[in-house]
């Protein structure tokens, strides 16, 4: 473990992580440790694990370089990432309990965090309301976090697929706000990255494949 402490409490079993904060130089910090998959073969697993984490600290740090708000990577061994402990609840947890002005403030700030990403060549790989936090303080800005299936890339396509997989995070999350989100976060989107079109017009033949197919 990279950093025995008194001081751990679990506040995530993510769907292939443990996450815990604990403190460091009497800082908070977050801990996110992938966990073993059993069904896995043990060498494959470790190897797994191993890139994932890598790929996350190093995306996590491409995503800072460009602009993109997403936790401090203080440290990371093996399958263990120390990070920035980001206080807030994620967008999943909050956006359906927002007033309508917090809501298209979140709706900007996701669309622009898109956009910086996409802008920098980053595919986030798994871009939904359960990644985005909502870090507290005046004002509250959204932060973008687990980097573990991203990539980088220019691809429109791979941009498209991002946009793709918000929309249905937020079609099953936030249903009754799926119109509304999605016009104001494409127009931050769009707005922030002048290419933007393509991504849409790609995201369009998406879903197009998609209904056909059933
Ligand atoms: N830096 C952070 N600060 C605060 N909470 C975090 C942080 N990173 C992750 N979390 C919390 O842990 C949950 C799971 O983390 P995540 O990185 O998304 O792991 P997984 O790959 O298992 O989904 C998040 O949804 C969030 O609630
Ligand atoms: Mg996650």
């Amino acid at each position: 473990m990279l950093a025995p402490n008194l001081f751990m409490k679990t506040i995530a079993m993510g769907a292939e992580a443990v996450l815990s904060i604990t403190k460091r130089d009497g800082e908070r910090v977050l801990v996110k440790d992938r966990i073993r998959k059993g069904y896995r073969v043990p060498e494959l697993d470790e190897r797994i694990r191993k890139q994932r984490t890598k790929t996350e600290m190093r995306l996590l740090g491409r995503a800072r370089r460009a602009g993109v708000q997403a936790p401090r990577v203080w440290d990371t061994r093996g399958s263990e990432i120390i990070m920035e402990w980001l206080e807030g609840p994620t967008i999943k947890e909050c956006l359906n309990g927002m007033s309508k002005a917090k809501r298209l403030d979140a709706y900007e700030q996701i669309g622009r965090a898109a956009a910086n990403l996409h802008k920098a060549g980053i595919m986030h790989g798994d871009l939904t309301t359960s990644n985005m936090i909502l870090r507290k303080g005046v004002p509250e800005q959204l932060y973008v976090i687990d980097f573990g299936l991203s990539k980088t890339s220019h691809r429109i396509e791979d941009h498209a697929v991002d946009l793709f997989l918000l929309y249905e995070a937020i079609k099953a999350a936030h249903y009754r706000f799926l119109d509304e989100a999605w016009k104001s976060i494409i127009k931050a989107y769009k707005h922030n990255y002048t290419i933007a079109g393509q991504a849409l017009e790609r995201l369009g033949k998406i879903e197009r494949r998609r209904r056909y197919r059933g």
